[in-house]
């Protein structure tokens, strides 16, 4: 497995012929362990500071897309809200365990309007790995805290981003940042190397009013055989179009993680996209 360091930074071009040609680029001791910490303890504050009561709108499966219907989530995109895990609930939905244990992730312009979430994402060093494969406008489009918590963290089937992301041409790039270690036993991703290269599956879109899966393509998945075991700090790249998913987290270890999509401003932004922010213009990588 082909690992780069921050120190290789910027993006010559061995890093960058890894990339065109797996569609991920792992970038090792991007973000030091302090600036991990203080976003995971940012997020814990976030979650004794919310408000309890919306608590059992905004379960999150995605083996069902029944959360897709959830006002809740499609009106997410330029706000903080939180998701939880299925299976923290009984049949009565009641929950047995504290919030923090229970959250799935929260989203999903946390970017935007938290000041540590904000700092954490605005970086000059981003915004050139973003010129370096390509961007030429990059663009701050959404933004997650995902949780993975330990025995409960759900499984997120496989997928690819610019299914739910779309941009004319297409445009998504996932910036994933690993907040605690990742590894087979909690969850890590596991990605289907090469598989940017092969057609968009699905696209998530608005039809008469209401958000509809469209099949574009039926070619199979190429099998996300590639396990993504990183350290805390790390930067994984994913193209807009790369197969990947992660498992359920059995393990007594939580896999925390930060992800930033970003699409570029000289792509078109359709209307029917799940994800829109009204009020809130899209924000580069500059502070
Ligand atoms: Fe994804």
């Amino acid at each position: 497995m082909n690992y780069f360091d921050f120190k290789e930074l910027p993006i010559g071009k061995k890093m960058l012929d890894f990339w065109n040609d797996n569609g991920f680029l792992v970038i090792e001791n991007f973000y030091s362990k302090n600036e991990c910490k203080k976003l995971r303890d940012r997020a814990n504050f976030l979650i004794e500071n919310f408000d309890k009561d919306i608590l059992f709108n905004s379960v999150f499966d995605t083996a069902n897309q029944k959360h897709a219907q959830d006002k809740y989530f499609l009106e997410s995109g330029d706000k903080i809200r939180f998701f939880f895990e299925s299976k923290a609930f009984d049949s009565e939905g009641n929950f047995n365990k504290p919030v923090n244990l229970i959250i799935n992730k929260i989203g999903h312009a946390l970017h935007d309007l938290d000041p540590e979430f904000y700092n954490f994402s605005h970086r000059k060093d981003l915004h050139n790995i973003a010129k370096s494969i390509g961007f030429k406008d990059p663009k701050l489009l959404q933004s997650m805290y995902i949780f993975k918590q330990p025995k409960i963290g759900g499984e997120v089937s496989c997928h690819q981003d610019s299914t739910f992301l779309f941009t004319e041409p297409e445009s998504a790039v996932g910036f994933w940042v690993a907040l605690e270690d990742a590894t087979i036993d909690n969850g890590c991703l596991l990605v289907a190397s090469g598989s940017h290269k092969g057609p968009l599956r699905k696209l998530f879109t608005k039809k008469n009013n209401k958000m509809e899966m469209l099949t574009l393509d039926n070619t199979p998945f190429e099998n996300t055989d590639t396990a993504l075991e990183v350290k805390m700090g790390t930067l994984v790249l994913l193209h807009g179009r790369l197969a990947h998913y992660s498992s359920e987290n059995k393990s007594d270890k939580s896999r925390h993680a930060y992800t930033l999509h970003i699409i570029d401003g000289k792509a078109k932004y359709p209307k029917e996209n799940w994800l829109q922010r009204p009020d809130l213009p899209l924000s580069g990588f500059f502070k």
